[in-house]
């Protein structure tokens, strides 16, 4: 049977781009977009090379969208190697701290933390009927407090809560095969990141990739970049 992985905001960016990767190493890809059509959409030259991708509606922010996700893949596998929790929104970068709003932060949150550790707990269940399982939450050195300074508080502080959800992920899970690990992708060409950022897509998917399928087992609870344990 081949090995399986879901994959959150799957229909751009990395998101994709981690999609593609693992579809061609033979990974079953469940590629989850908050809108249908999009990942339908983003999807369509990978399943014409042959790629076996399911697209699943999967809006990270919204928990019954989580839940009829995680009853959805379920229903197809019967267990899950491999979880990307990679959906994220930024607010404004050069928004000062004084004038980050609540709606802001609750929305971020929502989305950059909260929801990974929803989806994380959705699709537990599946995670362990596998002898390895893997969560991986993309997260930034946006989030390290050692290097935490003014940029995008919101985007910052829901990164650097989503290292401590890795953290207690990981520490929950101890024991139980399943790996739990932040990454830093570096600054890659995406919406986000923009298109005078340093890195392509296949390079800034390239650790994340490697924690779904290479890494050693025993590596959880770390915070990485290209392939090596950094600060938190
Ligand atoms: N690009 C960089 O330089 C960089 C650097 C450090 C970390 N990262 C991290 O890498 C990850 C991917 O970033 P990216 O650059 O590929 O960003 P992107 O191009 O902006 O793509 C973001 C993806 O997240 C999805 N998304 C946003 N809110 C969602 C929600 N509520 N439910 C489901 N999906 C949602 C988007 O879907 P829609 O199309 O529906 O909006 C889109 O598919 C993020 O976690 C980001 O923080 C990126």
């Amino acid at each position: 049977m081949p090995k399986s992985a879901l994959i959150t905001g799957a229909n751009r960016g990395l998101g994709l781009e981690v999609v593609r990767q693992l579809s061609q190493q033979g990974f079953h890809v469940f590629a989850a977009a908050r809108r249908r059509e999009a990942g339908e959409k983003a999807v369509v030259v990978l399943r014409e090379s042959g790629a076996k991708v399911s697209v699943v509606e999967l809006d990270v922010a919204q928990e019954t969208s989580i839940r009829a996700a995680a009853q959805t893949v379920a229903r197809q596998i019967a267990h899950l190697d491999v979880l990307v929790n990679n959906a994220a929104i930024l607010d404004e970068e050069s928004r000062s701290v004084f004038a980050t709003e609540a709606a802001t932060m609750r929305e971020v949150l929502a989305t950059n933390t909260i929801g990974p550790l929803l989806v994380a707990q959705a699709l537990l269940p599946l995670l362990k009927k596998c002898p390895a399982g893997r969560i991986i939450n993309v997260s930034s050195t946006a989030g390290s407090l050692n290097e935490m300074g003014t940029y995008a508080p919101a985007y910052s502080i829901s990164k650097a809560a989503l290292n401590a959800v890795t953290r207690q992920l990981a520490s929950a899970l101890k024991g139980q095969g399943i790996a739990v690990n932040s990454v830093c992708p570096g600054w890659v060409r995406t919406d986000m990141g923009g298109r005078h950022a340093p890195r392509s897509l296949a390079k800034g998917a390239e650790t994340i990739v490697w924690l779904a399928t290479a890494a050693p087992q025993n590596l959880t609870g770390q915070f990485l970049r290209d392939r090596k344990v950094i600060p938190w």
